[in-house]
């Protein structure tokens, strides 16, 4: 399942050298508010920070952007990012913006188990960044890609599974679960923020922890359309939650 192959292989092409690498540098910054170079101040909970992938499409573009900045449903391309808006610059779209606040509405931690709809399902490079801090004495965190009750891509770092710390993945159709594909590389650490990047790619998921590459978990579940919920439960904090589209 892992191999040395990273977002950063895929990405560049001869045009596309993309120096900075599987994002660049990336610490262990707060959320959208206070994240160096986000492009409005006051912070929105769900928001990635801006920039935070080379190459990376302005928050709001996905999917499918039209504008620059246009997102599904708003009433004024261009009015996103990095421009401060009224309530009427921003996503109209239901879900379009799950658990935003008001704009200007100070970050919070975002509810756990929290549950991120993906309309119109995944499709090759969408990048769902997650962000968010492990709580002391971790036992699990689970990332759910589901399709209806059917779940596509079970990622479940499990702290203490017989004194050891694994990552499971796995795949649920027909409330069977198929075969474990296991992962010894763990780079979480109990009371630590970290950010998870899963990037969807024709044949697999990729998934990168605080800018390193992990893993990548071949689709089981070819009908990527469909997949159009994330859910993000266990033992963490969570700042934000974001699709986007490189
Ligand atoms: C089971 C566990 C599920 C899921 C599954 C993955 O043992 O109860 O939550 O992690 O393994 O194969």
């Amino acid at each position: 399942m892992a191999d040395s192959f990273s977002l950063n292989d895929a990405l560049a092409g001869p045009g596309n050298p993309n120096p900075q690498g599987w994002p660049g540098a990336w610490g262990n910054q707060p959320g959208a508010g206070g994240y160096p170079g986000a492009s409005y101040p006051g912070a929105y909970p769900g928001q990635a920070p801006p920039g935070a992938y080379p190459g990376q499409a302005p928050p709001g573009a996905y999917p499918g952007p039209t504008a620059p900045g246009a997102y599904p449903g708003s009433t004024a391309p261009g009015a996103f990012p990095g421009q401060p808006g009224g309530p009427g610059a921003y996503p109209s779209a239901p879900g379009a913006y799950p658990a935003a606040a008001p704009y200007g509405a100070p970050t919070g931690a975002l509810t756990v188990p929290y549950e991120l709809p993906l309309p119109g399902g995944v499709m090759p490079r969408m990048l769902i960044t997650i962000m968010g801090t492990v709580k002391p004495h971790a036992n699990k965190i689970t990332l759910n890609f589901k399709r209806g009750n059917d779940i596509a891509f079970h990622f479940n770092p499990r702290f203490n599974e017989n004194n050891r710390r694994v990552i499971v993945c796995n795949t649920k159709q027909a409330n069977n679960w198929g075969k474990e594909e296991r992962q010894s590389a763990f780079p979480f650490e109990s009371g630590k923020p970290f950010k998870i990047q899963v990037l969807v790619e024709p044949d697999h998921f990729k998934v990168a922890v605080n800018d390193a590459h992990l893993l990548q978990y071949n689709h089981r579940m070819r009908n990527l359309r469909e997949i159009n919920q994330m859910e993000i439960s266990g033992d963490i904090t969570l700042t934000s939650a974001v699709p986007t589209m490189i």
